[in-house]
C-alpha cells in the first residue's frame, strides 16, 4: 500500500512538473509545439520610394516564416531527385539567372533573372504565367527537377528543420498528412514569398535620380540617348522597373515561327504574334546572352539591332518602332552607342547582389 502511494504521488509530482513546464514553454515561445496553431508574423515588404505599390494576392499574404521557408528552399536540391535547385539556374552572380536553358526538344530559353517580380503582372518571356504564386509549379518536372513527390515528403520530414518551419510558416502539423498537391503548393507559396522581397533599387542610376551621385559625361550621354527620341528606350523599359510590363514585337524577326511566335502562343490571336514582355534592364550587364533566346552575346550587339537591325516589316511590330525619324535606323555615332551600353551598366546593383538576405542559408 505504501509503496503504491508513493510512486502514484511521484507521479503525481512528476505529471504536476510536465504541466508546469508546458505552461511556461507554452506561453514563452507561443504557440511553437508542433501540434497547435501557429500565427505567423506578417512581413512589411519595404517598397522603394518611386516604385508602384505592389499587388501581394490575398490567398499568399506575406509573411516573416514563409519568407525564410522560401529562401531555404530556393537553394536546397531537396525539392530535385536530381540535384537541382533553384539556385542552378538563377545564380546569384548573374542576378540570379544563368545563359540560355536548353529544354528537351532543343529550344534555347534565355533564363530571365530574378529581381523586382512583385511587379510583374505575368512571367515568362511570352506571358505563359499568370500568376508568380503558381509558376514554380512547373520545376516539378521532368525538364526541372524531376521530382519524386514521396522522396520529397520523407526527406523533408526527416530533415531537423523543415518539420517546423512549415509548422511556423503555414501551420502545418505533419507534411506526409498533405497530398502532393498540397505540399507543392506550400513549397511554392514560400518561394513566392522569397521572391517578393528580392528587390533591387540601389544601382548608380538610382542614386544619380536620388542626387546621391553624378553621372560620367558619357553615362550621361547615353541616358540621354536612352530617355529621349534619339533612342527611344524608356517608353518600354521607363523608370523605376526598366520594363513597361508588357509585350511588345520590338523587330527581331520578319517572321514568328515556333519558339518566337511569343504572346500568341497564350492567347492565339494573331495580333500577338512576335510579341515578347519587355524585360527589365536592371542588372541587364550580368545577364548576358539577351533576348527570350539569346541571340546577342553582348550589350553593344543590342545596341546594334536596335540601331540598324530592326526588321521593319515585322507583322505586329510596335509603333513605337516604326516611327518616321527611325525609319532609316536610329544613326547613333560609335561614340554614342558605346556611351549608351555605359549608362546600360548604371543599372548594375551590386547592394543587391550582395544582400544576405538573398545570400545561400545552407
Ligand atoms: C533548369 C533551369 C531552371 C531551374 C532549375 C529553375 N528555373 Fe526558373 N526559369 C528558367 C527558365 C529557362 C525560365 C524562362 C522560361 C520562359 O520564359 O519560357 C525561368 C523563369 C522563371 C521565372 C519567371 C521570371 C520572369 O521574369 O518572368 C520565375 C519566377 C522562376 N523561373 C522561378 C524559379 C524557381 C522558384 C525555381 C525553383 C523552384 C526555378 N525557377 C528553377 C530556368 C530554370
Ligand atoms: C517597343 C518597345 C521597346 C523599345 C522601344 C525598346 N525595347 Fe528593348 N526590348 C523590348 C522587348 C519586347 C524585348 C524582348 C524581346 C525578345 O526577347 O523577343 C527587349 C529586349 C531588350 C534587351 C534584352 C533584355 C534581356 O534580358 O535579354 C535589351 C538589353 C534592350 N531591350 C535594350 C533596349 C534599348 C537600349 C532600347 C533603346 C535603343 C530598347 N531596348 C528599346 C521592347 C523594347
Amino acid at each position: 500500500m505504501v509503496t503504491t502511494f508513493l510512486v502514484s504521488n511521484n507521479m503525481r509530482k512528476s505529471a504536476f512538473v510536465i504541466l508546469v513546464t508546458l505552461i511556461v514553454v507554452i506561453s514563452c515561445q507561443k504557440n511553437v509545439s508542433l501540434p497547435g496553431k501557429y500565427t505567423a508574423t506578417p512581413y512589411e515588404l519595404k517598397v522603394p520610394k518611386g516604385f508602384p505599390t505592389p499587388v501581394i494576392p490575398v490567398e499568399n499574404p506575406m509573411t516573416v516564416e514563409g519568407v525564410n521557408l522560401g529562401h531555404m528552399l530556393y537553394f536546397d536540391p531537396i525539392l530535385s531527385s536530381n540535384g537541382k535547385s533553384c539556385n542552378t539556374c538563377h545564380t546569384k552572380e548573374r542576378s540570379f539567372s544563368s545563359p540560355l536553358f536548353v529544354s528537351k526538344t532543343g529550344i534555347k530559353t534565355s533564363v530571365p533573372p530574378h529581381l523586382n517580380l512583385a511587379w510583374n503582372p505575368e512571367y515568362n518571356w511570352d506571358g505563359s504565367a499568370p500568376k508568380l504564386d503558381l509558376l514554380p509549379l512547373a520545376d516539378f518536372g521532368p525538364d526541372f527537377f524531376n521530382t519524386n513527390m514521396s522522396d520529397l515528403v520523407q526527406k523533408i520530414k526527416s530533415h531537423p528543420k523543415y518539420p517546423f518551419m512549415f509548422k511556423q510558416a503555414f501551420n502545418v502539423d505533419d507534411v506526409a498528412k498533405l497530398s502532393s498537391d498540397e505540399l507543392q503548393l506550400k513549397i511554392v507559396y514560400a518561394l513566392s514569398q522569397f521572391m517578393r522581397t528580392m528587390i533591387s533599387s540601389n544601382s548608380k542610376c538610382d542614386k544619380m535620380f536620388r542626387r546621391e551621385v553624378n553621372f560620367t559625361p558619357e553615362e550621361l550621354d547615353g541616358f540621354q540617348t536612352f530617355s529621349t527620341e534619339r533612342g527611344d528606350c524608356f517608353h518600354c523599359h521607363g523608370y523605376p522597373l526598366f520594363s513597361n510590363n508588357s509585350f511588345n514585337n520590338n523587330g527581331l524577326d520578319s517572321v514568328h515561327l515556333g519558339a518566337d511566335v511569343g504572346l500568341f502562343a497564350v492567347t492565339k490571336n494573331e495580333y500577338d504574334k512576335g510579341k515578347f514582355s519587355a524585360p527589365t534592364l536592371r542588372n541587364i550587364e550580368l545577364t548576358a546572352p539577351y533576348m527570350h533566346d539569346g541571340r546577342f552575346q553582348t550589350l553593344e550587339e543590342v545596341v546594334e539591332f536596335y540601331n540598324s537591325g530592326v526588321h521593319w516589316n515585322s507583322p505586329n511590330i510596335d509603333p513605337l518602332m516604326t516611327k518616321s525619324a527611325k525609319i532609316y535606323g536610329l544613326n547613333l555615332s560609335t561614340t554614342q552607342k558605346a556611351n549608351l551600353v555605359k549608362f546600360l551598366k548604371t543599372l548594375t546593383d551590386t547592394t543587391y547582389l550582395n544582400n544576405p538576405e538573398f545570400a545561400n542559408p545552407l
